[in-house]
């Protein structure tokens, strides 16, 4: 399936099983906003435990806090989002259209890229298992010229952003030929910075209010509770501190369905050291988190690091985990040295002291950050879209199926009688009654099993537990399994343990090791 059609068919699927609605969508939808349904909500919460297990509870240093969205407005002029937290923006005249000018580019550069990788895939067909990759990409006239290409965008973009060149950033759209998607034409306005902050107000009276923001990341909760944390939880460098939660920023380009929304959840985690240790906890913390993401089975070539060429004004080093989701490459997660910026900004503004005393140095410092962020619905996404699969039967038919990791599967398991009499349904509903207690299970004993079955594989259900006649007599049920569509006979004793071993985080997670 060619990707676009893969794409669509994740979001229709997203809405047609229960996982994501557009938001308001009787009034039309609100762009860049969605809502999770009664699955997505599921998914949501068992990706978000998932996180919270691996991060918080498995590490003896990191707690986890809950800081609230709406914080006193000089947290974000010390942090540098007042100023510096931009999206440079251009129009085009024909069509109206507005795009984030980075992005024109960074698009531009990609469709020649997807050039070379078509070239490479044509000569691998053509030269077999003879085919050399490094030498045909070292060699080849086309891919030379193309790749000289990629790199001179690259070193001009990277000028325009850190000079924050706004004249210059439009001169290279305009030189490199990019045109409006919807006009077709290069007649564009200059190119301005937006602030992606979204403003609000706290207080009762027009006079006596106070313009406040929606936090634009979680972070910020965290570096102003360092302190209170620290001493409360008799935390000793080096230690972390995780949340996770809502965050909101006014999207130029808001598209590609829940990858880049306006109102996002995030999970966060600042870890907290020693400065000069920085380096060795950046790749900690990168082949931590790489871990993290392999042990869910997506697909080990799923993943690739990103390091950044602009560095973020409060960074010394920073690289993305990409997944390859169904529109290509785009950043999963950041991992971010921070540092002492954020700890220094907020002393400077506050007044007040964000020290660590090192009883083992007998000496204060600030200590630097390490962080790693990952984008809760980007993560729903990644997973998703990986998961969703249609499959060619040995009867010529073909099934949907939404091949969840198990762990983070909405249902665990679908009870169903055979028939709607003869006493199957009351002994189905004892099996949810029993196992409801420890999954998330779901009754269903609607149209022909057969139909069944596919209902359970496109919600991405592991297991379906049939009753049929016999089960009154042995006291056994036959149990299948959404990926193999194997099924077994096995006794409604064992049901628990059965799907125990395959739903259970401690199983996923030991894989990190
Ligand atoms: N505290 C650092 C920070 O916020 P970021 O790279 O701006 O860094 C971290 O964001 C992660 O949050 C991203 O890797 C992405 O997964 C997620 N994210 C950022 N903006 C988003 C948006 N508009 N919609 C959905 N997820 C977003």
């Amino acid at each position: 399936m060619a990707n676009d059609d893969q794409f669509k068919k994740v979001i229709s699927h997203a809405k047609e099983y229960g996982y994501v609605f557009q938001s308001s969508e009787i009034y039309d939808g609100l762009s860049a906003v969605y809502d999770y349904a009664q699955n997505g909500a599921e998914l949501k919460k068992n990706i978000r435990d998932y996180w919270w297990k691996a991060m918080v509870q498995m590490h003896d240093n990191i707690v986890g806090i809950d800081a609230a969205i709406l914080m006193h407005p000089t947290t974000w002029k010390a942090s540098g989002h007042v100023d510096a937290f931009n999206d440079p923006l251009i129009d085009n005249k024909d069509s109206k259209k507005r795009y984030r000018a980075d992005v024109l580019v960074e698009d531009f550069r990609e469709k020649i890229n997807q050039k070379i990788n078509k070239d490479v895939a044509k000569a691998q067909k053509r030269f077999g298992d003879a085919f050399d990759e490094k030498e045909f990409r070292a060699t080849n006239g086309n891919v030379i010229r193309r790749q000289k290409q990629i790199d001179e965008i690259t070193v001009q973009l990277t000028k325009v952003q850190e000079e924050n060149d706004l004249e210059g950033f439009r001169q290279l759209i305009v030189d490199l030929g990019i045109v409006c998607p919807v006009s077709g034409t290069s007649n564009w306005t200059d190119v301005k910075q937006f602030n992606l902050m979204f403003g609000t107000k706290l207080g009762a009276s027009a006079e006596s209010a106070m313009d406040l923001y929606l936090r634009p990341e979680t972070a910020q909760g965290i570096f102003v509770n360092f302190l209170n944390v620290q001493k409360t939880g008799r935390m000793k460098i080096p230690f972390g501190i995780a949340q996770t939660g809502k965050a909101f920023r006014n999207e130029i380009v808001a598209r590609q369905f829940i990858f880049r929304m306006r109102e996002f959840e995030q999970m966060e985690m600042q870890f907290f050291i020693k400065p000069g240790t920085q380096k060795e906890w950046f790749e900690y913390w990168k082949e931590t988190r790489l871990k993290w993401h392999k042990s869910l089975g997506l697909g080990q070539e799923n993943y690739r690091f990103h390091d950044h060429d602009k560095l973020a004004h409060y960074a010394d080093a920073a690289t993305d985990i990409e997944f390859n989701f169904p529109f290509g490459f785009k950043e999963l997660e950041g991992i971010h040295s921070r540092t002492d910026f954020d700890l220094k900004q907020h002393e400077k503004f506050s007044g007040k002291k964000l020290q660590y005393f090192d009883h083992e140095d007998n000496a204060n410092y600030t200590p630097y950050v390490l962080e790693t962020s990952i984008g809760l619905d980007r993560m729903f996404l990644a997973v998703f879209s990986n998961s969703l699969v249609e499959e060619e039967l040995d009867n010529n038919t073909t099934r949907t199926v939404l091949k969840l990791p198990a762990v983070l599967a909405p249902t665990k398991a679908a009870i169903l009688p055979l028939v709607k009499k003869d006493g199957l349904p009351d002994v189905a509903k004892k099996i949810v009654e029993d196992l409801k207690w420890d999954f998330n299970v779901t009754y269903d004993e609607k149209d022909a099993v057969g139909r069944r079955y596919r209902r359970q594989d496109a919600n991405g259900t592991p297991f379906c537990i049939t009753v049929d006649h016999d089960t009154l007599n042995d006291n056994m049920v036959t149990i299948r399994h959404r990926d193999t569509m194997e099924q077994t006979r096995v006794k409604i004793e064992d049901l628990k343990d059965i799907i125990k071993a395959e739903v259970d985080v401690k199983h996923w997670l030991q894989k990190m090791k």
